[in-house]
């Protein structure tokens, strides 16, 4: 099988997980190219048809798609998912991208699924997010989201200083501010890595002292963490929800138990450092099942509609040497 891992820009900043998720992907599969999006484009002709190519290939001519997509590049990364998912195999549903992307709609599914988020409040307007910030209580955490990595979290005391920050904030029309419930804990949250049906590893991660962000960006730094399996059904079934078969799940454990903050669709492989687990070979193995099953089943189908052709088409010779009225 021909497998393109279609990764992004990052690729020379964390270019050691990217060559040994290649080298895991070779030990299961013939030819295996490492690919830039940026070099990919979609064409619309006269045809009827769309049609793909990465350079000089058309990306329908791989059997396994593995991506490594940046949130900026999702909506691009969309059309071609939905495009290639019939005839190539893909893990994750276009549709876990769109959801991931947008918090808020995140919340939502989960909410949808009965799966514990803090209460949040989601405004364009800064004069009604004001009126609505005794609704969720103080402390809070004022969202804006720019950017990633912490940017744009604001962690806020009481309501008096709330109402001073989202008075200073920059905001342009139809910006989304989130107004959010803190959820009280040492500036700490815990990553499970999914894939397929398991939480492959986990993580701890904590925010540096004068900070409750615990992103490794705003500083933060992994520790070892078992978690209880509560909390691993809890990653699952947030997975499952939002249709993502390899995702990170960010938990914050709370006084009154654990609750699902956010679901990243292109989780770090760093996490490998601190666990010893190696998350590539975890994926690659998953890929390679799942692969299979999927060209198994298309094979069938083909040779199921093959079958069938010819069986429609022998009843209607029958019908037409004898004469009988279908
Ligand atoms: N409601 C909350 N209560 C307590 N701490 C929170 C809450 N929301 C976020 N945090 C802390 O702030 C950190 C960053 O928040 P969040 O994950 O929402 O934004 P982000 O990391 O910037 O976004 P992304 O993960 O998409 O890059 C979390 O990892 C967590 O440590
Ligand atoms: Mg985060």
């Amino acid at each position: 099988m021909k497998v393109c891992l279609l990764a992004y820009k990052k690729i020379s900043s964390s270019k050691k997980y990217y060559l040994n998720l290649v080298d895991e992907l070779k030990k299961r599969f013939d030819n295996v190219l490492l690919a830039n999006i940026e070099n990919v484009v979609l064409k619309v002709d006269s045809t009827g048809l769309t049609k793909i190519f990465y350079k000089n290939q058309r990306l329908d001519d791989f059997d396994v798609i593995v991506p490594r997509i940046g949130p900026s590049y999702v909506n691009f990364w969309q059309l071609v998912h939905q495009e290639l998912k019939e005839n190539t195999y893909i893990p994750n549903t276009p549709d876990s991208y769109k959801i991931a992307n947008n918090k808020f709609l995140t919340l939502m599914k989960l909410n949808e699924a009965n799966i514990p988020i803090p209460k949040t409040i989601l405004s364009i307007d800064i004069e009604l997010a004001k009126k609505k910030l005794n609704e969720i209580g103080e402390p809070l955490i004022i969202k804006q989201m720019r950017g990633s990595g912490g940017r744009g979290v604001i962690f806020s005391q009481d309501l008096k200083s709330a109402n001073t920050i989202l008075d200073a904030l920059p905001h342009k029309s139809g910006e989304e501010i989130f107004l959010e419930e803190y959820i009280p804990n040492p500036g700490e949250d815990i990553r499970l890595f999914v894939v397929g049906d398991e939480v492959v590893a986990s993580a701890k991660r904590v925010a540096k002292k004068e900070d409750i962000r615990s992103n490794i960006h705003a500083g933060g730094a992994y520790e070892n963490y078992t978690p209880s399996g509560e909390m691993k059904r809890l990653a699952l079934r947030a997975a499952k929800k939002i249709g993502a078969d390899i995702c990170g799940v960010d938990i914050i454990e709370g006084p009154d138990g654990p609750l699902v903050i956010e679901v990243n669709m292109n989780p770090g492989f760093a996490i490998s450092d601190v666990t010893g687990i190696n998350i590539a070979k975890r994926i690659s193995d998953f890929i390679y099942a799942e692969a299979n099953l999927f060209w198994k089943r298309k094979r069938n189908k083909l040779l199921y509609d093959k079958l069938s052709i010819k069986w429609e088409n022998v009843v209607n010779n029958i019908i037409r040497k004898f004469n009988f009225e279908k």
